[in-house]
């Protein structure tokens, strides 16, 4: 079956390429070779393409270049958020308070700067998979150098309370961080109206190349490097710069940020009509995780009861629909989900569970198709005729 043979559900793991980035990328690979940290024309000439690509990367989110760390993606602009925050601040402040429904990068850094002497608080979520803002409060104090929330879950896509969130940390003294890996491109998002003193993005998440991500870092905001060497990046991430990712992401965030407004609407009502569907074909025998919740208009996150969902996902493969698990970052994994639990599924339901994300290109008639799929697909592996 050639790609486009596939219906694609599985944007929240990883969106297509798109074709005026994969150009500009190809074009700064064919002519923008010069390392910008030389001293001849063609690294001067390839040191301001390196500004160009802060200045775009900073237009977009309305922020100074300077304040834009490129990184290989959303796993280390998040590690150098935890541990660059961490290791910056004194014994003073030496707590960190970060939600139960993080993703992985964020919460398996958390339990190493735990293991390391730091003292780590794990919010609660509500059932909707809303993190418990009273909860979170309590956790926040003087000792607190770091909260770490992300903006929306890669699991569920629900969208969290962040403004209150860095409101409260800034109270406290503390930074806020947000992992918007999941957000940017679906809703306007700019880290200064939110209040975040770092932010994480990942390009392959809206269009990008794969591998290359960006860290906002507030310009008061001391953190320390994780990668050491070279002056690059501010002097926060060594290394030669990988000018053609750099470009390539910039292109991708003024894409997405351009065609964010037309993009998802019709996206959203594609979700919702398949989650109707199911519910009428399917009644008790299926769940729809945090859909009460304000959500990222294109992720859908179905229980179906009695059945593993990775069962249902490798049929919908077999009929040309590619969908995700609970997470695409465990692959393999058949634990339920660290999110799905933390909102308090039982095993049954987390188990049974798949994550649709559609991308912009996603038909009214698709998702009918989807949902009767999915229909037919349950009564089969529960031998209901
Ligand atoms: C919310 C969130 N944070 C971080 C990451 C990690 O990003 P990357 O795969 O670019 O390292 C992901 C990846 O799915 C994600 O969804």
């Amino acid at each position: 079956m050639a790609t486009r043979e596939y219906v694609y559900c599985d944007y929240a793991a990883g969106a297509p390429c798109r074709p005026e980035v994969a150009a500009e990328w190809a074009a700064y690979a064919a002519h923008e070779f010069a390392n910008p940290g030389a001293h001849h024309p063609l690294a001067y000439l390839a040191r301001r393409r390196l500004m160009e690509a802060h200045e775009r990367a900073a237009n977009v989110l309305a922020v100074d270049p300077r304040e834009i760390v490129f990184t290989s993606g959303g796993t280390e602009s998040d590690l150098l958020a935890l541990r660059g925050v961490m290791k910056a601040t004194g014994q003073g402040r030496n707590e960190l308070v970060v939600s139960g429904i993080e993703h992985h990068a964020v919460l398996l850094e958390a339990q190493r700067l735990e293991a390391e002497g730091a003292v780590v608080h794990y919010a609660p979520v509500s059932r909707d998979g809303v993190v418990d803002v009273q909860a979170l409060r309590h956790m926040v104090g003087p000792r607190t150098a770091l909260v770490s929330v992300m903006y929306a879950n890669n699991e569920t896509g629900v969208i969290q309370p962040v403004k209150q969130i860095a409101e409260i940390a800034h109270a406290a003294g503390a930074r806020f961080h947000c992992d918007a890996v999941q957000a940017f491109g679906k809703v306007e998002l700019k880290p200064r109206e939110i209040g975040c003193d770092l932010m994480s993005l990942a390009s392959a998440k809206f269009g990008g190349p794969k591998g290359m991500g960006l860290l906002y870092n507030q310009m008061n905001s001391r953190i320390v490097p994780v990668i050491v060497g070279g002056p690059q990046e501010w002097g926060l991430r060594a290394g030669t710069e990988d000018l053609p990712g750099m470009a390539a992401m910039a292109k991708a965030m003024e894409v997405a940020e351009s065609e964010r407004a037309g993009a998802w609407p019709n996206v959203a009502r594609v979700r919702d009509a398949l989650e109707q569907r199911l519910v009428a074909g399917l009644g008790e025998n299926v769940r729809l995780n945090g859909n009460k919740a304000p959500r990222l208009p294109n992720i859908s996150n179905i229980s179906f009861l009695h059945i593993e969902g990775q069962a249902m996902a490798i049929e919908l493969g077999e009929q040309g629909f590619c969908v995700g698990l609970g997470s695409a970052c465990a692959p393999g994994e058949t634990d339920p989900s660290h999110v799905l639990a933390a909102m308090g599924l039982s095993w049954e339901d987390a188990i049974g569970c798949i994550r649709v994300s559609f991308g912009p290109e996603i038909t009214k008639q698709q998702g009918e198709r989807l949902a009767d799929l999915c229909i037919a697909n349950y009564r089969n592996l529960r031998g209901l005729g």
